[in-house]
């Protein structure tokens, strides 16, 4: 018969768990100083080592050689244990034995000692599934616990686990396992089993996993299922759903051409190939997310669960985009997926979203405009596009000049609306700034009084500027908003046009540029700072 993978192959001791050593040192230590505790929690993903480190434990507590850390896997306990059928480590599944008749047996049991064993361990699998009535019996036991018993609770949701128990156990929390070394455990039972797999195809089944390996132990049984001796990473991938790097590479060649029919004839082809699109979203968000990781950190990150190669590759393409753009189209990207769950016209959806990801490319960001116009000089430099700029390390943005540079620091006795504009453009709330230049703001007792434009009502962030406004007086002040039209003799903003610094300012060709490069922007407010 035929027996799955991630049984055949789960470790028997210490030496054969792959990650997760933080657990292993602290239980090896306790049983080395003989301070086995009562109860145990262990937490974390499914599939990474607790069911596995609850067996382990066990045989080191009944090995007939131990109490030990290397228990022999020969005597009756050890094979007992892995064969799962001992009188002494008993193993309850909460989530079919619930009820509070399992638990009062349980404590019935509890209280005699060990039939042949050193302990007795019981197992309890996800045992955040207990009843309240069951916890408490459980409670009862673990208050005053008989010197031979052993709980291990194991649970993906410790957090249900009732806080009288937790306080009585000694927790652990299992955490997902590292891309690499899931790879490398399967290339070792691959070879164990005369299986061919090269190390593409083991990286996508180590990818498929998330870093449980139950899962990606149970890809590798479905790959030997469907590919026989010899697995081929082209059809692993197709077999789970998954997209080549190459595959999704041409999204972001798209993106870089700013080639939106290339985007919607991808679309076609997907459809055509009978491949899942949202599966197709989901890796797409992961590939902008590991090209987002690999921006930040550089190739060769364990933050990437990809091979070396893989890694190196995706590092390449990430410098072919700023941070800002990466962020922006994994957020795109997240967003369609949301909406792809529920879509009845999925197809529609993807094309509209991978259009925007087009659109989304061509936003230039401040600091880059602006380091190209400080580049540039003259007014004859041709126009900014995003492709061309692609892979250029972000310049710093240039020092102003001095007529369009925020205002300096204001003196202590200006008012509320100077201070607040410059700490808000300080704090880099442009739009804020602007709403609060264009409101009437007075001072009452300890309450600011804002009239504000109704076209500014969304850039008014209420929240942030209470802030501002109590850091600045340093005392705890209220803020009322109201919208309306101020009173246009105390807004005291200069006015564009009309005067002649105005008109200087609008007639240099920065700013053409400028006005050139952003055609839907606005000039609102010439200050001249030699004032
Ligand atoms: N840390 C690990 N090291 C090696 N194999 C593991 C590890 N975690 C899980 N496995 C594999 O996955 C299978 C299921 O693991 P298990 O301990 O039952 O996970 P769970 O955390 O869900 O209890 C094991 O039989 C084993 O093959
Ligand atoms: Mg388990
Ligand atoms: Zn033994």
């Amino acid at each position: 018969m035929y027996q799955v993978i991630a049984r055949k192959y789960r470790p028997q001791s210490f030496a054969e768990l792959i990650g997760q050593e933080h657990v292993r040192t602290t239980i090896e230590n306790a049983i080395t100083q003989n301070r086995i505790a009562h109860g145990y929690i262990f937490s974390g993903q499914r599939g990474t080592g607790k069911t596995t480190v609850a067996r382990i434990l066990a045989r080191c507590l009944n090995c007939v050689e131990g109490p030990t850390t290397q228990p022999c896997g020969k005597c009756a306990s050890c094979l007992e244990i892995t064969g799962g059928n001992t009188v002494d480590v008993i193993e309850i599944d909460a989530a079919s034995n619930r009820g509070i008749n399992e638990m009062r047996e349980l404590r019935e049991n509890v209280r005699y000692r060990p039939a042949r064993d050193r302990y007795k361990v019981f197992i309890v699998d996800e045992a955040h599934q207990i009843t309240s009535e069951a916890f408490n019996a459980l409670l009862k036991t673990l208050e005053e616990p008989p010197e031979w018993v052993v709980f291990i609770l194991c649970t993906t949701e410790a957090h249900k686990i009732p806080t009288t128990i937790a306080s009585r156990c000694q927790q652990f929390s299992f955490r997902s396992v590292d891309f690499a070394e899931v790879a490398g455990r399967m290339e070792w039972i691959c070879k164990q089993e005369g299986i061919e797999a090269d190390p593409e195809a083991l990286s996508v089944l180590a990818q498929a996993g998330e870093g449980s390996v139950r899962d990606s132990l149970s890809a590798l049984d479905q790959a030997i299922a469907c590919c026989g001796l010899k697995i081929d990473a082209a059809e692993v991938r197709g077999l789970l759903g998954m997209f080549s790097l190459d595959s999704l590479h041409e999204v972001t060649q798209a993106l870089a051409a700013e080639d939106s029919k290339r985007m919607l004839e991808m679309v076609m082809e997907l459809e055509r190939n009978g491949r899942n699109l949202q599966h197709f979203c989901r890796e797409l968000a992961r590939y902008f997310r590991n090209l987002l990781v690999a921006k930040v950190a550089g190739a060769n990150t364990r933050l990437i669960a990809a091979s070396g190669p893989e890694q190196q590759r995706l590092a390449e393409i990430a410098a072919g985009f700023s941070e800002e753009d990466l962020t922006r189209y994994l957020q795109l990207t997240l967003d369609l997926f949301k909406d792809l769950q529920f879509s009845l016209q999925p197809r529609l959806h993807l094309e509209i979203g991978l259009l925007r990801l087009v659109q989304a490319g061509k936003l230039v960001s401040i600091e880059e405009a602006l380091g190209e116009l400080s580049g540039s000089g003259s007014g004859s430099a041709p126009p900014i596009k995003k492709a061309t700029q692609a892979g250029k390390p972000a310049s710093p943005p240039p020092a102003p000049s001095p007529a369009f540079a925020a205002a300096p620091a204001p003196a202590p006795s200006a008012s509320w609306k100077d201070r607040l504009h410059s700490a808000l453009l300080e704090a880099g709330m442009q739009f804020t700034a602007d709403a609060v230049e264009h409101s009437q703001i007075t001072e009452t007792n300890n309450e600011l009084l804002f009239v504000t434009p109704e076209e500014f009502k969304l850039s008014l962030n209420e929240k942030d500027i209470l802030k501002i406004v109590q850091k600045i007086a340093g005392r705890p002040m209220r803020i009322r908003i109201t919208l309306g039209a101020p009173d246009a003799a105390k807004v005291t903003k200069v006015k564009p046009a009309q005067d002649d610094v105005s008109e200087r300012a609008l007639a240099h060709p920065e700013v053409q540029r400028f006005q050139e490069m952003f055609p839907d922007a606005q000039v609102r407010v010439v200050r001249n700072l030699k004032e």
